[in-house]
């Protein structure tokens, strides 16, 4: 037996939500074949369009799938997985957790559905753990679940999947630029002050009315991140220019995707979606910087 699983690229990190809020793409994702098979274990045994190792305990498929074998407790299991890459590792669009959670996410439908999206979601972030140091779910949620998802809580892991606005679209930038997300983590400071961590829970929690309410005001209004975006916005180039412009263009805000070097833009409606992304591409073709550009519904 064998599956074919669409494992969506997602975007960290929104806005205020450092760590805890991430949403899916609809129609930006990598694709995974995963086969049960009679020598137990995980092998990975093809990766198309990107090179990342194929020994599967220093490939972040490979070790969120041993860490569901486990769990699973039967050792005589064995799991082969065949991966093809659309997003580019290092792009800030969740390269290695789609690449976790479509390994786990397939696994698991091969035994049957044994495990809870809940559980996959620890699985996967073992990969994450294998990928930058910290074992952070803010990628992996929603690309098991979809959607807009939030982190309440990391221990114990609690994560809820949000209501997602029927006209929500999300452009992204990826300047071909490499930022590593433990070199982001790097750079950021350890404390905040009272003042930026008050405005700051003030808009995560109307971020998330916002979206139950489908009330696209209140989410342009709830998309600012003074805590995080200051420190790591020097690492991106043109981010101011390209945050204001793409308003102008009719965009609800945005921010910093993931660690970034990505950009992401929300949006009411296709329509808008897509002269954000003409305005993304009018900023980023004079800088000579090689890009790529994302628009899809959450
Ligand atoms: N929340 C993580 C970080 C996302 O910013 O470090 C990385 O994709």
């Amino acid at each position: 037996p064998s599956v074919t699983v669409f494992a969506p690229a997602t975007v960290a990190n929104v806005a205020c939500g450092f760590d805890v809020i991430g949403l899916a793409l609809e129609s930006t994702g990598d694709e995974m074949d995963i086969r049960l098979s009679d020598t137990p274990g995980v092998r990975i045994t093809s990766i198309e369009g990107a090179k990342l190792p194929l020994e599967a305990s220093q490939n972040v498929a490979g070790v969120a799938l041993q860490a569901l074998l486990h769990e699973y407790g039967k050792p005589e299991t064995g799991m082969e997985i065949a991966i093809r890459k659309n997003i580019h590792p290092g792009s800030g669009i969740g390269s290695s957790a789609a690449s976790a959670a479509g390994a786990v996410a397939g696994g698991n439908m091969l035994l049957n559905n044994h495990f809870s999206p809940e559980a996959l979601i620890r699985f996967a972030m073992e990969g994450e753990r294998l990928a930058c140091g910290t074992p952070h779910a803010d990628n992996v949620a929603p690309a098991i679940l979809g959607g807009f998802t939030l982190v309440r809580s990391y221990q114990p892991l609690d994560v809820i999947a949000l209501h997602t606005p029927a006209d929500l679209w999300v452009t992204v930038i990826h300047p071909q630029i490499e930022v590593r997300t433990a070199d982001a983590r790097e750079i950021l400071k350890q404390q905040v002050m009272l003042k930026d961590a008050i405005r700051q829970w003030g808009n995560v929690g109307a971020l998330v009315a916002g979206l139950y309410r489908e009330d696209y005001d209140l989410i342009a209004r709830s998309l600012e991140d003074v805590i995080v975006e200051p420190i790591r916005s020097i690492l991106i180039p043109a981010f101011h220019d390209l945050k204001l412009r793409c308003r102008e263009a009719g965009a609800l805000g945005g921010g910093i995707s993931g660690s970034g070097p990505s950009v992401f833009m929300l949006s009411k409606g296709e329509a808008n979606a897509r002269s954000v992304a003409a305005m993304m591409e009018s900023i980023y073709a004079p800088l000579g910087v090689d890009y790529h550009i994302h628009v899809s519904r959450i």
